[in-house]
């Protein structure tokens, strides 16, 4: 099946055609540039961005694929969560697109295209398995019990990981967004060198996050260390190693835990924080001494895209699952909890 996917969630405008597993085109439009001074994604610019610059990148993503719509099948596009203003941008160009054509419309949960976005690139990926989403919005953790079956068992609190990697790049005057800033930085630093913990929480089974302590712990340290000099070069990066690894420490122990309770034997992470150089190393590693298999897709399909929307929208529209044109966008929409 041949399908046309559209993302406007966040902060990527995306538009892609897929066939199966196979993509055809994947073209996604970042706004950072708008968004960058403000260190942090501003919804009413990322709105108008979005409609700027949709049919653009729907025609190129035609042209890149050398099709043309009398080929496609169904229309898949983000249907919640996020942004509200930035998913109805994506909504009503697919509901027009689907209106106009007669072509079915999937509304797919932007989440569970994360969850999914492995199915492009690895054909066995065994079930159960651990999901992980770790990015600007979301940190939660899955039991994966099947394609659509799918047990939330594990949230963050308060900050996602993506998020307290931007704040704390943010606090520490790094720029935005912080993720990448961070990893690059944090190999040239002791891990070691300030003792940051992660928070425990009561009942040992919860698989929740927590990143804001985190956050606090290495403001509180910045000042310390700012209250009469500059920070010297090598007290920053120390400071941002030190942080990444208890960051990183916090999501593989989790993983560890529940892949351990649930019996799984492998490991699903997405998401941009799922870009982390040290992240991946820690997985590996955790990967060999636990006869795990752990599967992170390549960068380009573990941020914001829409061959991943397209992907789950095929798979219910061979169910004949399918949406109607009233369907409408939620700002807010968990999945299997
Ligand atoms: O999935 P994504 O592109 O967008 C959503 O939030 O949905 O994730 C963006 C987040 C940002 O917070 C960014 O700082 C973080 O992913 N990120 C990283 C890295 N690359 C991106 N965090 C840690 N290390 C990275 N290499
Ligand atoms: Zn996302």
């Amino acid at each position: 099946m041949m399908i046309l996917g559209i993302e406007s969630s966040c902060d990527e405008t995306a538009v892609a055609i897929t066939s199966g597993n196979k993509i055809l085109s994947s073209i996604v439009a970042s706004q950072n540039d708008i968004h960058s001074r403000f260190g942090g994604v501003v919804p009413e610019l990322a709105s108008r961005r979005h409609a700027e610059v949709i049919f653009t990148l729907l025609e190129s993503a035609f042209e890149e694929a050398g099709v043309t719509m009398d080929k496609i099948d169904g229309v898949a596009v983000t249907k919640a969560p996020g942004l509200i203003g930035a998913v109805l941008v994506g909504l009503s160009t697919a509901k027009a697109i689907a209106y106009a054509t007669g072509k079915p419309l999937i509304g797919v949960n932007h989440l569970e295209g994360h969850l999914n976005a492995v199915h492009l690139r690895e054909e066995n990926v065994p079930y159960p398995h651990i999901g992980l989403i770790v990015s600007g919005g979301h940190t939660s953790l899955y039991l994966v019990k099947d394609f659509g079956k799918y047990k939330l068992i594990g949230a963050t609190r308060d900050d996602a990981a993506g998020e307290a990697f931007d704040k704390v790049a943010r606090l520490l005057g790094l720029g935005y967004p912080g993720g990448p800033i961070i990893d690059k930085m944090a190999p040239s630093g002791d891990p070691k060198a300030f003792k940051f913990s992660s928070p425990q929480f009561r009942n040992a089974a919860e698989f929740d996050f927590s990143f804001s302590g985190l956050k606090t712990a290495v403001m509180l340290e910045y000042k310390k260390l700012t209250a009469k000099n500059k920070i010297s070069d090598k007290d920053l990066k120390n400071l941002v190693a030190s942080f990444q690894s208890t960051a990183i420490g916090f999501l593989v122990k989790n993983i560890l835990a529940a892949a351990k309770e649930y019996k799984c034997k492998a490991v699903v992470v997405s998401g941009g924080v799922a870009a982390n150089k040290g992240l991946r190393a820690n997985l590996e590693e955790i990967a060999d001494k636990n006869d795990l298999k752990i599967f992170v897709p390549p960068f380009s399909l573990c941020t914001d895209n829409a061959a991943m929307i397209a992907y789950v929208g095929g798979r219910y529209l061979e169910k004949g699952i399918m949406s109607d044109l009233n369907l409408n966008a939620q700002a807010v929409e968990e999945i299997g909890v």
